[in-house]
């Protein structure tokens, strides 16, 4: 309720800045004793039931943050307030780097969408793992998604994103390849099957602690690449994220994330289902139950959202597992 009439207010504002203002807000919230459970209180019930196990982890609920909206992890303890299942931090580079220039996130407000050209801004893989070590483990799992430095060279991505994993490995309980952001020069040529082959088998090797390693896929992804991107990353690695931002549209140079992408994400899903059964977590256009209903019976393990949280509020994923619990 507050949310909508606070909206028209926040809607006239700088979108980034929004949201690192809110982001702030959390990270002040964060450190006290019962944020998270006070956070919990303000956004009401949530489903019960939903508890679900993929690859071998234990996930209280199948509806996760998903990557982007906290990149280093400053929210980690308190986000579970708002009832996720999961939460994804990152993309994590390995040296820090501050993105592409301002302006570089806008609100589609009629479409229900966001376009994003952010660029990887990240702390780097140091600073997060330094975060995550002083802070105790959130109360769900932890997915963390790692990118690349921007003018990297794709014959040093596979050491690139070997050393960001090694560096984030202990405190992450999956990760994420990510080879599909637009928003970096060449990261979504290393989606072509030699590339791919060489980078998680460098993260493999980094891989002592065993963790699921899942690759990011684009919506954009022509189907014969598509095919030979699934057969490679089958054999190395443990699942896929289903997908990334598409280009696919006319407005700002950016990536466009909301309900226009959901029919995309969706038809990539059932493709990716059809080609693998390794377990995939499916995103882009996620903002009801019944979305995520759908997605899951589409072939996803698990699901995640980001746009939707900006348009439905705070209450927004209590509201999704409700829902979900409901139908069951
Ligand atoms: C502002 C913004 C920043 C994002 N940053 C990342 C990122 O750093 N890494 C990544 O893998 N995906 C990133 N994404 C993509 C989301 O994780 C997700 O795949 C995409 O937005 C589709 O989901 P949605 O429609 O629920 O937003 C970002 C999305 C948005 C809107």
């Amino acid at each position: 309720m507050l949310y909508e009439v606070l909206k028209p207010w926040l809607f006239s504002l700088d979108a980034e800045r929004v949201h690192e203002e809110m982001s702030g807000l959390l990270t002040l919230a964060a450190p006290l004793p019962g944020a998270e459970a006070v956070l919990s209180l303000l956004t009401g019930e949530s489903g019960k039931g939903l508890e679900k196990t993929v690859f071998g982890i234990k996930f209280p609920n199948p509806i996760g943050l998903a990557a982007g909206f906290d990149k280093d992890g400053k929210l980690i303890s308190i986000l579970p307030g708002l009832g996720f299942g999961f939460l994804e931090i990152g993309s994590v580079t390995l040296e820090p780097q501050s993105g592409n220039d301002k302006p570089r996130l806008f609100r589609l407000v009629e479409q229900g969408a966001i376009i994003n050209r952010l660029g990887f801004n990240s702390e780097g893989a140091r600073s997060v793992a330094l975060r995550l070590s002083m802070n105790s483990h959130p109360s769900v799992p932890l997915g963390i998604n790692l990118g690349l430095n921007k003018g990297t060279a794709a014959k040093d991505a596979p050491k690139k994103y070997a050393q960001t994993f090694k560096l984030l490995a202990k405190h992450g309980d999956y990760f994420v390849i990510n080879v599909s952001s637009p928003n970096t020069p060449g990261l979504r040529d290393l989606q072509n099957s030699s590339e791919l082959a060489s980078i998680l088998a460098a993260v493999q090797d980094a891989n002592a602690l065993k963790k699921p390693v899942l690759v990011k896929l684009s919506p954009d992804l022509a189907d014969a690449d598509l095919a030979a991107c699934v057969e490679t990353a089958a054999k190395a690695a443990s699942g896929f994220v289903v997908s990334n931002t598409t280009i696919a549209h006319d407005g700002e140079k950016g990536g466009l994330s909301g309900l226009p992408l959901k029919a995309r994400a969706t038809e990539l899903l059932t493709k990716v289902r059809a080609m693998t059964a390794l377990p995939i977590i499916g995103v882009g256009g996620i903002a009801t139950a019944e979305d995520a209903k759908e997605r899951l019976a589409a072939g996803a393990d698990l699901v995640q959202l980001y746009t939707g949280l900006i348009y439905g509020g705070p209450s927004t994923v209590k509201r999704m597992t409700r829902g979900l619990a409901a139908a069951r």
